[in-house]
């Protein structure tokens, strides 16, 4: 770890010379972590409840608590010297570990955010400017998956179609047995938006989606739009890093975000945005205006006003915690991945149903289809049904709603999203099937929620 942590003389600065394309981040398998001390790291996690939605809050490890509030006790002493000594180094030093992580050529195409949130409307903020500099004309398209996350959707309601754009949905199917479903959904979607001459000037694209839960095939589909002539990518990545593969020079996208507080150990709240730097790339800004306003993004970024920066300050710490993990991040993700994937069949096998995608498009979170007697069919049933398990068997675990289509018949309605992390145990799943299970022996279905 040591080699990878060294101050960047230059906060904006490129710093490509020093540093390996891909860094081995696992390198002190002497003293790997033992299950007791994980468990030790999760202490503080309600034992009352089976937690197998880490897709939702993430985690974070008492370690990295306690680091984090040294910071902050830090700042609050002598904040004055916190702020003008300690502040921007350690930043730059986080985005560093990030740039390395993700594969970026240049430091300055990172920038420090407070989440999946926050990068979406410094991209979408710019779209708005474009319309209202006439650099876009009023109809021009922007693309997003139907599924994309909801918060995303009314950023883009808020900044593109208010600005005058013209949004298209990708309708993607559901259950989902290839990428190539989703391609040719893709594809088609851009046909559309391309009728009559019409320029595409944005797709957004999940890399993994929240609800349903699928990986999508982002290398392929921004192939696409670079062959279709898209103006912008903007990967929405809120789950990416540590649960996915998040490779910059591979995926090829203008902006990326990933939060590093979902699947990366980090507290609340902190993400990456990555902007390609290219000739005639765009200049970006953070929405909240400060003092560095005008200096590029990531400089924008790392003073938003006064306020708690320890979270993006731990970033470090939390590199020495994901190395203490056999083979690191790279060895978490695919234990984690091997791990949902047989307990989503486990509990798919139990209540004699079928997982939301194939094995290979899910990554730590997989769809597993409730029993259709439970009688899901609405998102209030799936809220209702969600809290349900939460007060009377503890288990917390988000449920989606399918609609059956046209002609469908007794067909699973809800499907439940589990994620598994380094602290949930295989009892964690048997939880959550035994409550099924006791729901459907005792002839509950979800119009008994209304009483
Ligand atoms: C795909 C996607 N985008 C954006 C977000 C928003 O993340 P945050 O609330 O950390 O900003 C989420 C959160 O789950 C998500 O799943």
């Amino acid at each position: 770890m040591g080699s990878q942590s060294h101050p960047h003389p230059h906060l904006n600065g490129d710093s490509n010379t020093h540093i390996p394309k891909k860094p081995k981040l696992s390198s002190l398998s002497s003293s790997l972590i033992t299950e007791a001390e994980i468990q030790n790291e999760f202490n503080h996690h309600d034992p009352t409840v089976a937690r197998i939605n880490n897709g939702s809050f993430g985690c974070c490890p008492l370690s990295i608590i306690q680091s984090q509030q040294e910071l902050q006790l830090e700042f609050l002493r002598q904040p004055d010297h916190f702020y003008f000594s300690e502040l921007k180094p350690g930043i730059l030093k986080s985005r560093i570990l990030i740039q390395r992580l993700i594969n970026a050529h240049h430091l300055d195409e990172i920038s420090i955010v407070d989440n999946a949130t926050t990068a979406a409307a410094i991209v979408l903020q710019n779209i708005a400017w474009s319309f209202a500099e006439g650099k876009f004309n009023h109809g021009d398209v922007a693309i997003m998956l139907h599924y994309a996350y909801g918060a995303v959707k009314k950023s883009i309601e808020a900044y593109v179609t208010r600005a005058g754009g013209h949004v298209i949905e990708v309708h993607l199917p559901f259950p989902v047995n290839s990428k190539d479903e989703i391609v040719f959904e893709f594809r088609k979607a851009l046909e559309k938006g391309k009728e009559n001459g019409k320029k595409v000037r944005l797709a957004v694209i999940d890399h993994i989606t929240s609800m349903p839960s699928v990986v999508i095939p982002v290398k392929e589909l921004v192939r696409i739009c670079r062959e279709e002539g898209v103006d912008q990518v903007f990967v929405d990545a809120a789950h990416g890093i540590g649960c996915t593969d998040v490779d910059m020079q591979d995926i090829g996208a203008d902006f990326y975000t990933s939060n590093l507080h979902k699947w990366l150990f980090c507290p609340p709240s902190i993400a990456f945005l990555y902007c390609r730097k290219s000739p005639g790339c765009i200049d970006l800004h953070h929405p909240v205006v400060s003092h560095e306003y005008g200096n590029g993004l990531a400089v924008e970024s790392a003073w938003i006003g006064t306020r708690d920066y320890s979270a993006q300050l731990v970033v470090p710490k939390v590199f020495d915690f994901v190395n203490r993990f056999e083979d690191g991040i790279e060895g978490i993700k695919k234990r984690n991945h091997d791990n949902v994937v047989e307990m989503g069949q486990m509990l798919a096998k139990a209540w004699e149903t079928n997982l939301g995608c194939p094995p290979e498009m899910c990554a730590s979170m997989i769809m597993v289809g409730l029993p259709a007697c439970l009688g899901i069919s609405s998102d209030l049933d799936t809220l209702k049904l969600r809290t349900h398990l939460r007060e009377k068997f503890g288990v917390e675990v988000p449920i989606y709603y399918r609609a059956p289509k046209d002609g469908e018949f007794d067909v699973v309605t809800g499907y439940a999203r589990i994620s598994y992390q380094v602290y949930n145990k295989v009892e964690d799943y048997h939880k959550f099937r035994d409550a099924i299970n006791q729901l459907v022996g005792d002839g509950f279905t979800c119009a008994l929620l209304y009483n």
